[in-house]
């Protein structure tokens, strides 16, 4: 019921520089202390975001994904990422101009499979050492997602394609390019002594990256690309000139991918390294070298990939902005308020998964879940349009690996959780060492 006062619900005490800096660094951890103090909702106060009320009650999730695309819009809460992706970027746009742009790249991005299985494990095959060894994982599933979203995109896997493009934008995503997203005041160019200088610059060599990428992708693409795809779809234009909004589409899909993939990958096989149990189950389901077609049947490798999704969920939170006063749990929310569905706090609810902390594949055996309880790709109207992919994806390089080795961390402290925040994902802190021992056929 909507009452004339409106007011948020509580929030930590902490000026809002010291609630960013903790959201960034210990992202986690903070939100279940926050969790814990206050309970499902509660109002984060952000830089660069504003005020965020963090909902974490599946059926709060649910009303949310349910709202009209004019009343609560996610293009405005996700400006701030505009500086990289553009301004026709899918992420920054709201109602029909969204809705047109998301019904064209679904229809050039979904294809039956979503990609060539046996080319994602060869790729895969292609970054491990044959005879076993040390692997720093974080940096591998960083270098292999970005081959397979080239792939996916531009129709090869080239390194001599892809290095300097993804030189340019892992510093976009990294540490560095992550900071001035969050604090746009680093982002203003106030001349070669400012980071927004260096920062501009560097889009700037990430875009001439991109189109020297497409340029050489078109001249060796063996199968037909997505960009090509869009192309078409567009009524033709040429692939080999990457400009407005085509540019955005494909920054946006790499932006959108590529980090997001690395870290599940990195997850996911952090979990299976540390959780023995899940391991020998997979490894006593899987024969050594088996196909992609074997991997893709293993009901309990798709489950432990969802599981790594659920646990350490990559994209801990999605907001949408208010145009309309909204009631959530007993709060009258003021329009242009941020609401969030808090990927993190709802993946890790008691009532829905017992033992949250505990890294049990079998419970997506047991049961399913509704939409608003497994959100890692977000939901309604906006959510993940790479869904099937990533998944298919996942499972694939996961499942190629424990075909060929067993897993174990190699640095002792691989075994704890430690985060590193890439832009608007979580992943493992490096170093992220993992032994890979060969399995015999
Ligand atoms: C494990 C990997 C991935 C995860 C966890 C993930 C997660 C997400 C999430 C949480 C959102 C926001 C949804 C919302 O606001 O409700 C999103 C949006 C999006 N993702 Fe993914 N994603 C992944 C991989 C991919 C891949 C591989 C692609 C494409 C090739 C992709 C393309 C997109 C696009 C285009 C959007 C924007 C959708 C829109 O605004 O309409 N994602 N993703």
């Amino acid at each position: 019921m909507l009452t004339t006062q409106t007011r948020l619900p509580p929030s930590p005490p902490a000026p809002r520089s010291w609630q960013t800096l903790n959201w960034l660094v210990r992202p986690y951890p903070y939100l279940d202390a926050c969790h814990q103090r206050f309970g499902r909702v509660f109002t984060l106060r952000l830089h660069a975001f504003g005020d965020l009320v963090m909902l974490s009650d599946p059926d709060n999730v649910a009303d949310l994904f349910r709202m009209s695309p004019d009343d609560a819009r996610p293009g405005e809460a996700n400006e701030l990422i505009t500086p990289v992706v553009g301004s026709e970027s899918l992420f920054v746009l709201d109602g029909e101009p969204h809705a047109r742009r998301r019904a064209e790249l679904r229809s050039s991005i979904t294809t039956r499979p979503p990609i060539d299985p046996d080319v994602v494990s060869s790729l895969t095959l292609a970054e491990l050492p044959s005879g076993g060894g040390e692997v720093a994982a974080n940096t591998l599933f960083r270098w292999l997602a970005m081959r397979l979203i080239g792939y996916q995109l531009f129709g090869t896997a080239s390194p001599d394609v892809l290095r300097p493009l993804a030189e340019q934008l892992h510093w976009l995503l990294g540490p560095l390019g992550s900071t001035a997203a969050f604090f746009p005041p680093l982002q203003r160019n106030l001349g070669p002594a400012s980071f927004g200088y260096w920062f501009h610059r560097r889009i700037e060599a990430a875009n001439a990256a991109l189109a020297d990428a497409v340029r050489q992708a078109t001249a060796l693409a063996a199968a037909p690309s997505t960009v090509e795809r869009l192309c078409r779809g567009r009524g033709g234009g040429s692939a080999d000139r990457l400009e407005g909004t085509l540019r955005d589409d494909v920054v946006t899909m790499i932006v959108a991918g590529d980090d997001a993939m690395a870290s599940a990958m990195s997850w996911t096989l952090f979990w299976i390294a540390r959780t023995p149990r899940v391991q020998e189950r997979l490894l006593n389901s899987l024969p050594p070298g088996a196909t992609p077609e074997q991997i893709l049947d293993n009901d309990y490798l798709t489950a432990a990939c969802q599981e790594a999704l659920r646990i350490t969920p990559v994209v801990d939170m999605v907001a949408r902005t208010t145009t309309v006063p909204v009631s959530v749990a007993g709060f009258d929310i003021p329009v242009g308020s941020l609401l969030s569905a808090a990927i993190y706090l709802v993946h890790r609810n008691e009532s829905i998964y017992p033992d949250a902390a505990s890294y049990r594949p079998e419970r997506f055996l047991d049961r399913s879940y509704r939409p608003s309880e497994f959100i890692p790709f977000g939901g309604g109207l906006r959510r993940c349009l790479g869904a099937n992919l990533a998944l298919f994806e996942l499972r694939l390089v996961i499942g190629t690996i424990l075909a060929n080795y067993q897993v174990a961390p190699a640095n002792p402290e691989a075994g704890e959780l430690r985060y590193a925040r890439r832009n608007v994902t979580v992943a493992p802190a490096d170093p992220l060492l993992a032994r890979l021992i060969p399995r015999r056929r």
